[in-house]
């Protein structure tokens, strides 16, 4: 019997999942491939989500066009390649991510899905491809010795997705830890709480809120995400600072309504000043409760210093546990070299649980 070559071609956004659709079905499919890789790596449903958010996140936005590319056997999708455009800034470079099914692997289909990924992403102008691979904690099979990134700071295991990152033409930037907390086995509440607090002193105050930032808040808060966008440590990778005003802030929460995620914010208040000074973000999905995901954590250097950022996770840690008692445990990536926020997560509870590699290539062309 001769082998079909798969096809590979743009996948749909469907308007909707409706099940009579063929773009709804295929979409579907290929959302179950992504999962499926999820459950491969980790051995878990931790980064399951559904059809409904993995439809919404895909939607195109004032920030972000998403393209997706399947390599098809007949109907079967096989492969997925997917590219994240920014639109409001960072125009110069694009996102990607190829998944092969493991009964099509070492066959050149990745190789393929690649080359028409940056091929879609030089057509849309982009002069830098960033990519990111995940390596759980144990030892991925196959695995042989280890890749050091540009930055000098923690390794990757030289497993498929970094041999075939490195084939493909990309440099290891940077190594981000990641890490878990299991909130049943953290003693972190209102006790660290109150002595963050206490060792902030008067002249700091935490403000809260789940879902839409108070109107009285948003322009502070969306300079806050600014700051955010370049705050961490980047090593090499070519990413400049994000443009955010109020109309972002409320774009972001739409989407985030769209993705059935909830959005839980603890910041922290300048009291004689008024200012915000910094702020944490954790993110739940109603599909996967037990599962929260924390996103941004800031503090301004100015007021570095006064136990600010284990004010802010210490303060969300007793919200969420309040909000949504469901949730089990946190994950979280930071930069091999980020050691401030590390120590605040060591001494949340946090354990490392894998790496991920942070990948780029310049394709050069346009400007
Ligand atoms: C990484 C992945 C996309 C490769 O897909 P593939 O179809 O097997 O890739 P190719 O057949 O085109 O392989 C290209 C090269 O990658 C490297 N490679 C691929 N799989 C490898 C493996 N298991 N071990 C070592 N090197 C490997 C090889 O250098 C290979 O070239 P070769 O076959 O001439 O030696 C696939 O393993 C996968 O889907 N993994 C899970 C998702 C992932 O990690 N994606 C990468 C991050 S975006």
């Amino acid at each position: 019997m001769t082998q079909t070559v798969p096809v590979i071609s743009p996948l749909v956004i469907p308007s909707s999942l409706d099940p009579g659709d063929p773009a709804a079905a295929d979409f579907i499919a290929a959302g179950q491939l992504l999962n499926d890789h999820m459950l491969e790596l980790w051995g878990n449903t931790d980064f399951h989500d559904s059809p409904a958010t993995q439809l919404a996140g895909c939607r195109p936005s004032p920030v972000r066009r998403r393209v997706l590319l399947a390599a098809r056997s007949g109907r079967e999708i096989l492969g997925l390649a997917t590219l994240s455009l920014p639109l409001a800034d960072n125009t110069h470079s694009a996102s990607v991510k190829v998944v092969v099914a493991p009964q099509a692997r070492r066959a050149g289909l990745g190789s393929r899905l690649y080359a028409a990924v940056e091929q879609a992403a030089a057509a849309g102008g982009r002069r830098t491809i960033l990519s990111e691979t995940d390596h759980p904690e144990r030892p991925a099979a196959g695995s042989g010795g280890t890749l050091a990134p540009k930055s000098g700071a923690g390794s990757i295991p030289a497993d498929a997705a970094a041999v075939f990152a490195s084939k493909s033409g990309f440099s290891l930037e940077q190594v981000e830890r990641i890490s878990r907390l299991d909130l049943a086995a953290t003693a972190v509440g209102q006790e660290a709480l109150d002595a963050a607090a206490a060792a902030a002193g008067a002249d700091y105050g935490l403000e809260f809120w789940r879902g839409a930032c108070p109107e009285r808040l948003v322009d502070a808060y969306a300079r806050l995400k600014q700051t955010m966008s370049v705050a961490p440590p980047m090593a090499g990778l070519d990413v400049e600072e994000e443009q955010w005003d109020a109309a972002r802030v409320r774009e972001a929460e739409r989407k985030a309504l769209d993705m059935d995620a909830e959005v839980l914010v603890s910041a922290v208040r300048h009291l004689p000043t008024g200012a915000l000074a910094g702020h944490t973000v954790l993110m739940v999905f109603n599909s996967n409760p037990a599962v929260a995901f924390q996103d941004d954590t800031l503090v301004l250097r100015e007021h570095r210093g006064h136990r600010l950022g284990m004010l802010l996770k210490a303060a969300n840690l007793v919200r969420l546990r309040e909000e949504l008692p469901e949730t089990a445990r946190i994950w979280t990536w930071n930069a091999a070299e980020n050691e401030h926020m590390l120590a605040i997560n060591d001494e949340l509870g946090f354990q490392p649980a894998g790496y991920s590699g942070e990948w780029q290539k310049v394709i050069g062309g346009a400007s």
